[in-house]
């Protein structure tokens, strides 16, 4: 029998939300994401990243085992699940639970009420995974419901660059187990948490625990500020930050039921599957004898079980597998059984499964028997996301053969038996060892055989296994170096102690494949366990793995080192097992084998609610939950790519350089042009060349590259076709020719030697005489510091859709920017159309950061260009690679400082040179300088300041704005600077930092004099909450009782000024129209992109006109209601179109006045009907400007700022000193926000910007190659922080009684200035090293780069270990640091 006899079935048949598709028409290259988005038009899942890595695709798959008569539900990445696959199955959509329309699940309420979405586009996602989990619990068996640990693990694969996720936790904490334990129920108040109680509800609340009434409360558990009864909160604070009583209680039995004929029949289970498509055909064969069949006639084909490897490989490394075969049908790669020493898992056992079965084998068996198995749970702990292990088995991990696979090491050490098995040749068992893996992702499977299963041993009483992975975020990341180690003992007959009889050691990441230490574990053999083998062992590791200075992957220091750290760690622990009570390893030294756990989220947060006579139905200073949150949670609202297809829409795919610097010799479209669907191809030649440049402010970038590429990313053209995938797939046959230029300048070091810096960038910003300060200061210290960059990653990428009108003589241009008027304005200039035919309209964006302020403007323009002349609409929207390698991010900055000061720290002088990495073109790095050198001194006096600043000219994509725009780089030298001072003076920085800080009234070096300053205020409010002095003694306590894990204190105070610092922009404009229904529609210059600006301005023309918010709606942003706005970016979004809307709300409410005065009890309506019919205009228009500001640089005059938004942070930290990993243990903040106009929606800016502030200063490093090619192109090589990164007690107080008398209603802005409080994090870091080098002698100032990741951690340390690690500098390095 071959495949070709056989009946086979075309057709794909699966249930979507409880409808049946079947489609005989479909290509196998097609993801369930592609198919449900575009064939379904169910685009409420959306598309983050294509590579598994965000979850913002996740949907949940139900699947009926006709064996154990059970229902599955599992989360799973649609991005990376083939259409294909879920034949026979049941997919459910965010779409498919609930809608505003028909009423919303309990996870779509819960989410959105309790602010737990801001832009929303990471929110269907978040709300299937959770979905997914109860689904999975209460049809689990016990119908339980689940924990903060099963949640935990349910967010593992998701993403949200926004919230900060604290909120996300504490909206559905109310759907937890513990939840229901601890009394359930009650609404949240002011200053506690949703749980009512700032108390972590897994170690037990005062409402459970008793507590309340013995001792006051949970305070004892740690709660100090979240407490209910923690003292904190001011008479009349009884406000709610969501009101978890009105949570309808999740009802399990009200789900919709499984599609039954999935459950009466197997049939579409049991069918051989050929699907076949123009270049792929997928084959789901049933028996292993098919599938033998196919492999022998297929030997090049593609095993598809989780595509998990094969799909990323599609995506992104432009694989094309002509054939796939799907396995999971064939019931021997799905058997699980016992075996005589061990336990056999099936080849397509997905990891999940296995999880479950050894958690199973670890609770039933006796201990000895479970080491290797629990080294297994305890990785897949660390592996990846939920959605992946979900669907990823076994067999594709072993078959892939990374040299970073996290399972590989421990089944080599364990020496674990794989079934081989072919057509022809049979089944053989081999074992896995170093010879295993041949080459880089090579083994000694031959084509024609398939990996049937593989056998896991158990272990016995003499022997100790464990396994290590150190990666750079905890979860869902890869590994930098894993390692497993089997050491077999056993006890002669006249020795005292054991000796080791057996060893296997093997290590990922240190090689091309996964290696076993052969050399080194011979080291072990017949030796005792004890210090002297520490030495043998870390000698041999140094000799048999090292690693070229160039190795792919980088931080060779650190991967080494990290081979010796991993060992010493098992090392500690053995020990420890072996010897018991009878040689005891010191406490300090057994911190060695403790490892970072993750720790359940406590939080509080404390804001001033406002007044008892503040009347019911003004709504300002209240915490409504953003307006579109309800959407956002269902899938309902629309992004730009979320938009139905327009008739005769065509789609646009970019051609980017590939070349930092060089010439293009030629670009030959005539491949692309030849696909069939292909419309054309456009570039320099479609555009005159005179309209060809575009820029923010400076016109000097092509729109496409006419001759010479200055860096990677650039747009050289651009394909034209009828769908997405003949776009995409057309574009990459775009042949580019090139002629390499020279210099390529990718470093800020490099330009400085080379002087390339963008004109008119070089500037000082000086004030009193830092010379004459610095020789009359007792101490000069010197330093100097980098900071890399950071990679917007907002969830949604640009994206635009542009549809001609009138035949082309007007233009409609719907895309995701900060900066409407922008777009109208560059399509205008390239394209010679005025203005006015042009409309820009935005509904809400992705997120932007300022990401989208400027850099949008490279795909719209191309976008536009190709829609005239095509005269059709055409769309785009980025691939994540695409939008992280074109659009650029934060600025690296280099500072060198120099700081005078008297003998008690206070500061005398100081002068800093900076430097910034600015990439190829200007774009707003000028702007983002000026603001870096405003900043330079953060919050503190500093009476002599000399600041001089340039912005390199490299050749890297160019860097643009993001929240903070040069500030938190600024800042971040000043506290480095002092930093250096305690070092040097051996005392608190803290102490330096609050004898320095700016008082009212004090000037700057700008001379703008402080006016309500509430700096102190602020930092004292966070000394006291945080505890700091009685927390730094409990610290030192720790560090002395700790050799190897070590803890950081630190406290930051920030002030950052408000205003676009070029004048113009500080302008803005609002339309509001009332209708004869009363209703009213506002549109104003700002862009809703999750801040909830919309919110809040719907919430001042509520109080000014005196409605409720429900009459008010905002539509769009658009170019043809409010012109010539400025980027709603600088933080002054509220600040400035709250003052259009309130003025264009009281000219409304000013002509309507005199039908209230004549009918005042009549209602809203009866008074805008009595206008219309008295022929009064009903819609206004608002300006405003702000006023008083505007500064010269020539004379160092006038007011760049137009008030200060002050803050402080203090955070403490914990870090392993052998791996560099480190946890927040706990953050508090305290702001001022003045009078906020809404406290739900300012604490989420607070803990987002915080969150993104913390990946910046930690965890978010791109990695570029030294010819300027960017490595980090997701977030599988770029790491955000995920859900667990969030300190574990995180505490916000809005500081009380504190207006501000120039902005929309008393309130601050709150965007950018919380982001830098985050630096507290990396501080606390600083300081938790500096007891770490101490241990060794070394004392005084250091240099630590950010971000502090765990390479730098680790290597900053400094030990024994580190010290045998050689690296030979003179080498190029695989990667270099912009
Ligand atoms: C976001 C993300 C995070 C990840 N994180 C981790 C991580 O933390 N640690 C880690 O180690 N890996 C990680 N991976 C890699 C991947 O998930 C694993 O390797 C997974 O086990 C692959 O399984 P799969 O079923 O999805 O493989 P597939 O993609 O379906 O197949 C992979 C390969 O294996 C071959 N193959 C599969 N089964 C057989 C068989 N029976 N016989 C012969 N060949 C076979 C296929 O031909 C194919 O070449 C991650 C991947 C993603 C996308
Ligand atoms: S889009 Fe699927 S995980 Fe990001
Ligand atoms: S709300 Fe999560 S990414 Fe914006």
């Amino acid at each position: 029998m071959t495949p070709s006899t056989m009946v086979t079935h075309q057709e794909v048949v699966f249930y979507v939300n409880g409808k049946r598709v079947a489609d005989n028409n479909i290509n196998p290259e097609w993801t369930l994401l592609y198919y449900l988005r575009n064939k379904l038009r169910l685009c409420g899942t959306k598309l983050g990243c294509a590579e598994g890595g965000c979850g913002a695709c996740t949907v949940m798959i139900s699947k009926y085992d006709h064996e154990t008569k059970k229902v599955v539900h599992l989360s799973a990445n649609a991005c990376l699940t083939p259409v294909c696959a879920v034949h026979g199955q049941a997919v459910t959509t965010v779409e498919g639970i609930g809608s505003t329309k028909r009423g919303l699940h309990a996870v779509q309420q819960r989410i959105a009420a309790a602010h737990g979405s801001q832009c929303g586009f990471c929110t269907p996602g978040i709300v299937m995974s959770m979905y997914s989990l109860l689904r999975s619990c209460s049809t689990g068996g016990s119908g339980h419901k689940p924990s903060m640990k099963d949640m935990e693990i349910a967010f593992q694969g998701n993403l949200c660059r926004c919230t900060g996720y604290r909120p996300i936790i504490e909206g559905f904490r109310t759907l937890t187990e513990e939840w229901e334990q601890c009394g359930s129920r009650l609404p949240a108040l002011n200053g506690t948490t949703s749980n009512g109680c700032g108390n972590d509800l897994a170690n037990g609340c005062c409402k459970s625990n008793g507590q309340a009434n013995v001792n006051g409360c949970c305070k004892t558990n740690g709660a100090v500020n979240g407490c209910c009864n923690g003292g904190q909160m001011a008479p009349g604070d009884v406000e709610i930050l969501f009101d978890s009583s009105s949570f309808k209680p999740y009802d399990s039995s009200q789900e919709p039921i499984f599609p039954p004929e999935l459950q009466l029949s197997p049939v579409l289970d049991q069918q051989y599957l050929l699907v076949k498509g123009p270049r792929v055909s997928w084959y789901r064969p049933t028996t292993l004898e098919q599938l033998l069949l196919l492999k022998r006639n297929h030997p090049q084909a593609r095993i598809i079980v989780g595509n998990t490897e094969v799909g990323v490989e599609v995506k992104f490394k432009n694989c094309v597998y002509p054939v796939l075969i799907n396995p999971t049908q064939v019931k021997e790669l799905l058997v699980i059984e016992d075996t005589e020493g061990g336990i056999k898992f099936g080849s397509s056992v997905t990891l999940n499964q296995i999880d479950t079965v050894l958690k199973s084998k670890i609770d039933s068996l006796p201990e000895h028997k479970t080491r290797v198995f629990k080294a297994i749970v305890e990785m897949l702990h660390w592996f990846a996301g939920k959605q992946i292990r979900n669907v990823a088995a076994v067999g594709g991990n072993i078959m892939t053969g990374s040299p970073i696979s996290d399972l590989n090491p421990i089944f080599i050490a364990a020496n674990c038996k794989l079934e081989l098995v072919s057509k022809d040749g049979g089944c053989r068992t081999v074992t896995m060892n170093g010879s295993f893996f041949t080459s880089y992702r090579k083994n000694i499977v031959k084509p024609d055989e398939i990996l049937l299963s593989i056998t896991i041993p158990c272990s016995h009483e003499m022997m100790h296994f464990k396994a290590y992975k150190q990666a750079r975020r905890r979860d869902d990341d890869i590994a930098v170096v894993n390692a497993a180690f089997n050491i077999t003992f056993e006890k002669p007959a006249n020795a005292h102690y054991p000796v080791v009889q057996k060893a296997t050691i093997a290590y990922g990441g240190m090689a091309p494949t996964t290696v076993e230490a052969s050399s080194t574990a011979q080291v072990f053999i017949g030796k005792t366990w004890g210090p002297h083998l520490v030495e043998d062992v870390c000698n041999a590791l140094v000799e048999e793995l090292p690693l070229s200075p160039d190795a792919p992957g980088g931080m060779i220091a650190y991967r080494r080192s990290l081979t010796l750290s991993l060992f010493y760690k098992f090392y500690v622990d053995v020990y420890g097992k072996l010897y018991g009570k009878d040689k005891m390893l010191s406490e300090r030294e057994k911190s060695a084998a403790q490892g970072l756990k993750n720790l359940h989220p406590q939080s509080s947060q404390y804001f001033q609610v406002v007044p008892p006579d503040q009347p019911k139905m003004d709504p300002v200073g209240r915490t409504i939950p953003h307006l579109s949150a309800y959407k956002q949670a269902t899938g309902e609202a629309v992004y730009c790519d979320d938009i139905p297809h327009y008739e005769h829409e065509l789609y646009l795919s970019l051609v980017l350089s590939t070349k930092a610097h060089a010439k293009l010799i030629k670009v030959d479209a005539s491949p692309a042009l030849a696909v069939d669907g292909v419309h054309g191809f456009i570039s320099a030649s479609d555009i005159d060349p005179k309209r060809n440049n575009f820029g923010p402010i400076v016109h000097d970038e092509e729109i496409f590259v006419s001759s010479t590429v200055t860096s990677t990313g650039q747009v050289i053209g651009a394909i034209v076709a009828v769908d997405q995938p003949t776009a995409q797939r057309a574009a990459k046959m775009v042949k580019v020719e090139y002629q390499d230029l020279s210099p390529i300048i990718v470093t800020i070091q490099d330009a400085v030697a080379k002087e390339s810096f963008h004109k008119g960038t070089q500037r000082t910003l000086k004030n009193g005489d830092v010379d004459g300060a610095m020789k009359s200061s007792v101490h000069v210290i010197e330093g100097d510091v980098h900071m890399g960059g950071q990679e917007h990653f907002y969830l949604e990428t640009n994206s635009a859709i542009a549809i001609p009108r009138e035949d082309g003589c007007e233009l409609e241009v719907i895309c995701s920017t900060q900066h409407p008027t922008e777009v109208q304005k560059l399509i205008a200039e390239a394209t010679g159309m005025p203005a006015n035919r042009i409309v820009c309209r935005v509904k809400r964006i992705g997120g932007g950061f300022g990401g989208k302020e400027s850099r949008g403007a490279l795909l719209a323009l191309p976008v536009a260009i190709a829609a005239l002349k095509f005269n059709r609409p055409v769309r785009c929207m980025l691939d994540r690679d695409e939008d992280m390698v074109a659009t650029g991010g934060r600025h690296p900055f280099y500072g060198k400082y120099k700081v005078g000061f008297t003998k008690e720290g206070k500061m005398l002088a100081c002068d800093v040179q900076f430097y910034n990495n600015a990439g190829n073109s200007l774009d707003l790095s000028a702007s983002v300088m000026e603001r870096a050198m405003f900043h330079c001194q953060n919050a503190y006096k500093i009476p002599n300041i000399r600041c001089k600043a340039a912005a390199c000219k490299t050749n890297l994509p160019s860097n643009t704005a993001f929240r903070g725009f040069g500030g938190p780089q600024g800042m971040f030298f000043a506290e480095s600077m002092i930093t250096d001072m305690g070092a040097f003076m051996n005392v608190d920085p803290a102490k330096i930092r609050e004898m320095n800080l700016y008082q009212e009234g004090d000037k700057t070096h700008y001379n703008q004099v402080l006016e309500h300053c509430t700096l102190k205020r602020c930092w004292s409010e966070c000394m006291e909450r945080s505890a700091y002095e009685q927390r730094r003694k409990e610290l030192n306590d720790f560090n002395r009782q700790h050799r190897w894990r070590k803890r950081g204190l630190s406290i930051i105070p920030t002030m950052f000024g408000i205003a676009f610092t070029a004048k113009f922009l500080n302008q803005t404009g609002a339309l509001v129209m009332v209708y004869t229904d009363g209703s009213v529609l506002v549109t104003h210059g700002g862009i809703e992109m999750g801040q909830g600006l919309h919110t809040k301005m719907v919430q001042v023309a509520s109080r000014v006109l005196g409605i409720p918010e429900s009459k008010i709606y905002i539509s769009e942003t658009a170019t043809d209601k409010v012109p010539n706005t400025s980027a709603t970016a600088a933080s002054s979004g509220s600040d400035l179109n709250g003052m259009a809307v309130m003025y264009a709300c009281e000219t409304i409410k000013e002509r309507i006045k005199p039908y209230i005065d004549a009918n005042p009890k009549g209602k809203w309506e009866d008074w805008v009907s009595a206008a219309y019919f008295d022929r009064v205009s009903l819609s206004a228009t608002g300006f405003y400007r702000t006023p008083g500001i505007g500064y010269n640089w020539e004379t160092n005059s006038g007011d760049p700022f137009n008030y200060f938004t002050f803050g402080a942070a203090c955070s403490e930290v914990e870090i392993d000193c052998l791996t560099g990993d480190h946890q927040v243990l706990r953050t508090d903040i305290v702001m001022d926000l003045g009078e906020s106009l809404n406290p739900a929606i300012d604490i989420g800016q607070v803990e987002g910007a915080f969150i993104q502030g913390y990946g910046l200063y930690t965890l978010e490093e791109l990695t570029y190659s030294p010819t300027g090619i960017l490595y980090s192109r997701g977030p599988g090589a770029y790491k955000l922080p995920g859900f667990a990164d969030i300190p574990a007690q995180f505490n916000v107080s809005l500081l009380r009684g504190a207006k501000n008398p120039r902005a929309v209603y008393s309130s601050k802005a709150v965007g950018e200035p919380p982001l830098f409080l985050a630096s507290s994090v990396f501080f606390a870091i600083k300081d938790a090293i500096k007891y770490a080098r101490s241990e060794v002698g070394l004392k005084g100032p250091f240099r630590l780069d950010s971000p502090a990741t765990s390479a730098r951690i680790r290597m900053a340390c400094q030990d024994e270990f580190t010290k045998k690690i050689i690296v030979n500098e003179d080498v190029t390095p695989w990667n270099i640091v912009p």
